[in-house]
């Protein structure tokens, strides 16, 4: 998102708990502030002088109370527009609890007045760099199939959001150009690699497990074994115009993703 804006001719404002690493990433392509939104002081007058906000949290207990600060001190700043990631069919009746609480979030930022973006991505690519381990592919997702979307369409949505005339008080739905099974996921794994990536059955208690090591809450290990489960039954087997529309540009292919990452799936695959 910061490449992008950067590439654009922008120099962006980063809120970030380690400004060391924000530094060591963009230097001063990007202005860096301190902020970590677990300590709403730290916001402070962080946002005082943005005319557009962009919102990315993570997915803890504490996000609702985060991006609620966030939106007041973005009314409060007189911002013009904010864009938020949400999640794939956030729905305050959703039965996973992550589609609820962002489905709740959408609601505040409609209510606060300043014209607002929402993305709603589906299952991340990126996340496979963390679900491959030796040459294992996880998943409780059987043969359901799933049109997971590249992070970096979903950095461009957003960037053309808060660049352009589009997508105020438009809600984008962002999936890639296919649904896959992970089958055929582990076999793009496999080509781009060079190194065997197989499709391997996980059981719920082993993708809570995994989630746990990711640094999650409990809530969120559940949440995610319920969320194999529905791909399982096709949640996210759906493909959606979602991309092109908000960017102008098709969404990237697993193969593309696949080839770009390839070093790091590598390793994984190790
Ligand atoms: N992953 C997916 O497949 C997916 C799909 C659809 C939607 N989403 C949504 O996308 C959003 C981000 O997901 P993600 O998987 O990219 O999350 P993530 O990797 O955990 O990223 C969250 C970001 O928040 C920052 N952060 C965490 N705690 C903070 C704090 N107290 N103060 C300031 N910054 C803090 C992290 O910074 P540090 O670098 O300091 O940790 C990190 O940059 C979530 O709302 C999620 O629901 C994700």
């Amino acid at each position: 998102m910061v490449r992008q804006l950067v590439a654009l001719g922008d120099r962006p404002r980063v809120l970030v708990r380690n400004v060391a690493a924000s530094t060591a990433l963009f230097g001063d392509n990007a202005e860096h502030v301190a902020v970590d939104l677990d300590q709403d002081a730290t916001l402070g007058r962080a946002l005082d002088g943005a005319d557009r906000v962009f919102i990315l949290t993570r997915q803890s207990l504490r996000q609702p109370d985060q991006e609620r600060s966030i939106v007041e001190h973005a009314v409060r700043a007189g911002v013009a527009h904010l864009v938020k990631v949400s999640v794939f069919a956030a729905d305050e009746q959703s039965p996973l609890r992550i589609a609820q609480q962002h489905g709740a979030l959408e609601r505040v930022l409609k209510r606060s007045g300043i014209p607002a973006t929402i993305l709603r991505p589906t299952y991340f690519m990126q996340n496979l760099l963390r679900a491959v381990r030796a040459g294992e592919l996880r998943s409780g997702v059987g043969s359901g199939r799933v049109a997971m979307v590249d992070a970096r369409d979903v950095a461009a949505a957003a960037v053309a959001a808060l660049t352009g005339p589009v997508g105020r008080n438009t809600t984008y739905t962002l999936t890639g150009p296919r649904a896959l099974s992970f089958d055929d996921v582990a076999d793009v794994l496999t080509d781009a690699t060079g190194r065997p990536v197989r499709h391997r059955p996980a059981a719920p208690e082993g993708i809570r497990a995994a989630t746990l090591r990711g640094g999650y809450e409990a809530w969120f290990g559940d949440d995610m074994a319920r969320l194999h489960a529905l791909l399982a039954d096709g949640y996210e087997d759906i493909v959606t115009d979602g991309v092109v529309a908000a960017t102008g540009t098709a969404p990237r292919a697993l193969d593309e993703f696949a080839r770009d990452f390839a070093r790091s799936l590598r390793d994984a695959a190790a």
